[in-house]
């Protein structure tokens, strides 16, 4: 009889590793389950043949009563992240340069999202199962992870008899869905009992019924993200409970003395044949192009997978050099984790300051706990106004959703009303400005309040600066926000004019410019894109005067159509009303600006300085691009702006968003992956600006 229970055990492991791990079943389900049946029915007839790693044991029963700490055999690292290409770069870089060899393998491998684990198998049998826990010490959930189809109780094959595997459990995304929608259903079927014994209870018991309801709506609440779903079912202390959870198993490594190969991923091949799942997607490269080909188009399929994933693995492949590089006390050297932009976070908004823009507006900035967020990490992100802060129903204290609005400017998307305690505090909007004290002015058809003190409220007059240098407009990009401010409190300069009487002499004797070796350079640098910006276009001069509502297009509308400032300033408001994409509110602010002597004679001294004021109007280059219609998204060496006019002096358009007219999407480093996605779906192909300027060779 023994032959024949141990047979089927055999069978059933098999056809089990067939139905999960293969995804290629031999019976059916009826057939494996009437096989299951049996087995059943026979271990519990001899149960002197009882195994805890027989197939029977997968739907649990055991109760754990707590789980006990244990060490693992060596410290289960965490890895280092990286969101950038060039860090990619560097680190096959340093990795060639320890190792002095020319070519490296690397695996490309994808960053599931679960929770690790440590599998330890003696002869060929599993041990025992322990959770990541500190990295030192785990806990043991053997229990619960002999439930999970696709983690073997047996190896298959010959294999070392000492063995580790370390991997990453998880539910894929169907399953948990499904978890939740019933948790839904279930929610509502309680609010119909709830509502229909209200009728009937007397209002006495009515408390009772309510408590009773809420602490089962609690009970009953969906669960956050698949990940959270998956380390909690590891630590449920019923396992059968687990078994019903549709757990599954990746393994990413494999540890020991015996390993067959000194090739990870030669190992990884043969962690299949020994019973385990491994990824399908894992891949060899030796060169980092590759690699990036193969982050990006898992970055596209992202959504479409299965299961989550929050990053792509890079793991150099050779044994023998992985040890050769080592580890830091928290990663190892030979692999890196490419993460995916994430683009929510939950934070706790700690307080409300208000920041004070060149026109005067007054912004409300919400202080936020430091939060990891699509590669850089968030304190502050624009409330915009006291009605957006109204909207969301704000308070200070609250934990708030955090999005990369666009591709990169955070925003506070909603407020977690759950999590609301009776400590958190009203917004109350400031009604004086912060820096000089104004009372603050609301104009009744805006939603902005405003320091009307433009000519002596500090920041204004700082912010338009910084607004008057920026890549943009006149570029001085070598003299840094620090510096403006510096001058600012030294009085070395009160308006964008002043900029250009500073001298090297002016701006190394500033107390806190730097250190005095690097400062003379800095000062030369600085002077030399002084003198640069004197060539800049008219168009980004005026830009750069920030005129309230005169953004770049309208800048650019404008010089075209009056291609001096004399004929500008002497415009009428109708004649401005003229230029398509200016209206009555542009024209208004136009007319203000330059009705007011100082503005004038603001621009009367720039153009002594040497700065451009008018323009002849623009030369058509080819009609190279003529009607094909481009999108810019991402960062560039140069400004976008540069980008855009070099497609439209070549007979091109640029749109802000895509649609099936688009002919190119240029990419620029960290472009938003919805823009990629969306290319792709409508067939716009991604240039780079290298594949733009070949256009136009
Ligand atoms: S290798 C030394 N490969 O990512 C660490 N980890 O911080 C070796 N993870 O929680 C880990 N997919 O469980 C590796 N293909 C993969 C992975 C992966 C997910 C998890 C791992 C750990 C975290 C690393």
């Amino acid at each position: 009889m023994k032959e024949k229970i141990e047979k089927l055990r055999h069978e059933l492991n098999h056809h089990n590793y067939l139905y999960y791990v293969l995804d290629k079943p031999k019976i059916s389900d009826f057939k494996f389950d009437s096989l299951m049946r049996e087995l059943i029915k026979l271990e519990k007839r001899y149960p002197e043949f009882f195994d805890p790693l027989s197939p029977t044991m997968r739907v649990g029963g055991g109760l754990n009563e707590s789980f006990e700490t244990v060490q693992h055999i060596s410290p289960m690292l965490s890895l280092s992240n990286t969101y950038s290409k060039k860090e990619l770069v560097d680190f096959d870089s340093k990795i060639k340069k320890i190792l002095g060899q020319k070519f490296v393998d690397y695996t490309c491998e994808l960053k599931y999202d679960g929770v690790a684990i440590s599998l330890i198998y003696k002869n060929g049998l599993l041990e025992r199962g322990v959770t990541r826990g500190d990295g030192v010490c785990g806990d043991d959930v053997t229990q619960n992870i002999k439930t999970i189809n696709t983690i073997p109780l047996k190896l298959f094959g010959d294999f070392p008899s000492f063995i580790e595997f370390r991997g990453e459990v998880f539910i894929k995304k169907d399953d948990f869905n499904k978890i939740n929608q019933k948790r839904e259903e279930r929610r509502m079927t309680l609010e119909k009992e709830y509502y229909k014994k209200r009728g009937l209870q007397s209002s006495s018991n009515d408390i009772k019924l309510e408590k009773q309801y809420l602490t089962n709506l609690k009970k009953n609440e969906n669960y956050a993200n698949p990940r959270n779903f998956a380390s909690g079912s590891l630590k449920l202390l019923d396992s059968a409970k687990v078994a019903k959870r549709n757990l599954d198993c990746i393994i990413y490594s494999v540890h020991g003395v015996n390993l067959p190969f000194n090739s990870h991923y030669k190992n990884l091949l043969k962690v299949q044949d020994w019973g385990f799942k491994i990824s399908k997607s894992t891949q060899l490269y030796n060169n980092v192009n590759s690699m990036m080909d193969f982050i990006d188009s898992l970055e596209l399929q992202r959504e479409s997978l299965p299961f989550e994933i929050d990053g792509v693995v890079v793991k150099v492949n050779n044994l023998i050099d992985q040890e050769t590089l080592g580890h830091t006390a928290k990663s190892p050297r030979w692999a890196i984790s490419y993460k995916f932009q994430s683009a929510q976070a939950y934070t706790v908004l700690s307080g409300i300051t208000y920041q004070i823009g060149r026109t005067g507006t007054i912004t409300p900035v919400a202080e936020l706990n430091p939060v990891h967020l699509a590669g850089s990490v968030i304190k502050r992100a624009s409330l915009h106004n006291a009605d957006f802060i109204k909207k969301l129903d704000l308070k200070i204290g609250d934990t708030v959703l955090v999005e990369k609005g666009g591709d990169v400017i955070p925003k506070v998307a909603e407020v977690d009303i759950a999590k609301r305690t009776l400590l958190c505090q009203d917004i109350i909007f400031i009604s004086e400005c912060p820096s000089c004290n104004s009372a603050l002015y609301k104009p009744s058809n805006e939603v902005n309040f405003y320091c009307l003190n433009s000519d002596y409220c500090v920041p204004q007059k700082i912010a338009r600066v910084k607004h008057f240098i920026g890549r943009d407009a006149l570029n001085i990009h070598t003299l840094g926000s620090k510096t403006v401010v510096l001058l600012f409190q030294e009085n070395i300069i009160n308006s964008i004019a002043d900029l250009y009487d500073l001298s090297v002499n002016k701006l190394t004797c500033l107390k806190g410019f730097g250190e005095k070796s690097k400062s003379i350079k800095k000062a030369q640098n600085i002077i030399e894109s002084l003198e640069n910006s004197k060539a800049i276009s008219f168009e980004r001069v005026l830009y750069g005067l920030g005129i309230r509502y005169v953004g770049k297009t309208v800048a650019k509308k404008i010089v075209n159509h009056f291609l001096s400032i004399e004929s500008l300033i002497s415009s009428s408001r109708e004649q401005l009303l003229e230029i398509d994409e200016v209206g009555e509110k542009i024209a208004d602010s136009i007319c203000h600006y330059f009705k007011q002597s100082k503005n004038i004679s603001l621009i009367e001294k720039l153009k002594l300085h040497g700065l451009q004021f008018n323009t002849h109007s623009r030369q058509r280059k080819s009609n190279k691009l003529q009607n094909l219609i481009f999108v810019i998204s991402g960062t560039f060496v140069v400004s976008r702006l540069e980008i855009k006019d070099s497609i439209e002096d070549n007979g091109g358009k640029c749109n802000t968003s895509l649609s099936k007219n688009t002919n190119y999407l240029i990419a620029g480093e960290n472009m938003g992956p919805k823009k990629k996605e969306l290319a792709l779906l409508l067939g716009v192909p991604i240039i780079s600006q290298i594949e733009l300027e070949k256009m136009l060779k």
